[in-house]
């Protein structure tokens, strides 16, 4: 029986796969591959995986990667895989401190300078936050720094958003979410889901936040230690906002004087986010709003595009000046 691999001709061979038949070579690899993909019926996933594979291609090439090193990533992203759980999401936290996360929340969310800009999500969101009052004090274990928390939301009008939907959760002043202290904070600790009023304001008692570190006691924590990275977030409020007929926003607001705000490990800083927190001395105030003197204040306007408005287009890629926070001007 004769061996058809070895005794036909390759020009004659039905093409059972490829439409180019070109065999692979190191010049060509991407395109011999991509080429595989080109009868993918889903236009987009044929794009996507097109687009990877020249990508992935030419990083390969470009660092001349080992087979070491190969191996060595393979094992990476194995352990990072192996580390997921139904409460730890390894991988998102890799996408995270690689900027991929903050590239995708900021593609698809572009603002065009009109609105609140958003930020990640982060993996510390309950699905439902505990309803509360405007007024309320979050900070049920009464521990830390006083903090009236208050804002607008507004349409790209200015018109107010009434009843709009303002959920909120943050750190103690230790820089720990409730579900990682069970049984040392109360549960639904500094969370809470408030409904704007007739004027789209709210308002609630809380406490100043701290800077906290990301998850770090797996494969990326491993990661940013070997790059002589720290896992820091600086101190901020997390918002989601949201009202009928407007598009929801995914949020932080940063405190102004906190450490990390210029490098902070999951890239989430935005500058129109930042706001101070200053502190107010007045017992009488103090005793009307039921927080211990002295409080400080964080103020905090959202503005929501309307849904039905076509999305901002991508600002034109120019080279920016490297802004180094703090530094003299
Ligand atoms: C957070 O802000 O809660 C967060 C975001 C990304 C990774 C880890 C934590
Ligand atoms: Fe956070």
């Amino acid at each position: 029986m004769s061996d058809t691999r070895s005794d036909t001709p390759l020009s004659d061979r039905p093409s059972t796969t490829r439409a180019s038949g070109e065999l692979f070579s190191e010049e060509r690899s991407a395109e011999v591959v991509a080429a595989s993909f080109a009868d993918t019926p889903d236009p987009r996933l044929r794009q996507v995986l097109t687009s990877l594979v020249h990508h992935l291609h030419a990083f390969v090439k470009d660092v001349e990667l080992t087979e070491e090193e190969w191996g060595v990533a393979i094992d990476f992203l194995t352990r990072t895989g192996q580390m997921c759980s139904d409460v730890r999401q390894e991988f998102i936290l890799l996408s995270d401190v690689l900027g991929v996360s903050m590239l995708v929340e900021t593609i698809n969310h572009r603002t065009g300078g009109t609105s609140t800009e958003s930020t990640v999500l982060g993996p510390f969101h309950m699905v439902e936050s505990p309803k509360r009052e405007l007024g309320d004090d979050i900070n049920l274990d009464r521990k830390g720094t006083p903090c009236l928390v208050s804002g607008q939301v507004t349409g790209p009008d200015g018109e107010p958003l009434a009843g709009a939907s303002v959920d909120v959760w943050q750190t103690n002043e230790d820089g720990f979410y409730d579900v990682q202290q069970p049984g040392i904070q109360p549960a639904g600790n500094l969370r809470g889901l408030f409904t704007a009023d007739e004027q789209g304001r709210f308002w609630f008692r809380s406490v100043v936040p701290r800077f906290y570190p990301i998850p770090d006691d797996g494969p990326v924590g491993q990661l940013l230690a070997a790059t002589g990275r720290h896992p820091n977030r600086p101190a901020h409020l997390h918002f989601i906002v949201a009202a009928p007929g407007y598009r929801p926003v995914t949020t932080h607001v940063f405190v102004a004087d906190s450490p990390y705000l210029d490098s902070d490990a999951v890239f989430g800083v935005k500058e129109s986010l930042i706001r101070e927190v200053p502190e107010v001395d007045d017992p009488a105030r103090a005793a009307e709003l039921g927080l211990a003197n002295p409080f400080r204040t964080l103020g905090f306007d959202l503005t929501l595009l309307r849904a039905g408005d076509a999305p901002p287009a991508a600002q034109p890629a120019e080279v920016q000046p490297t802004v180094v926070r703090g530094a003299p001007s």
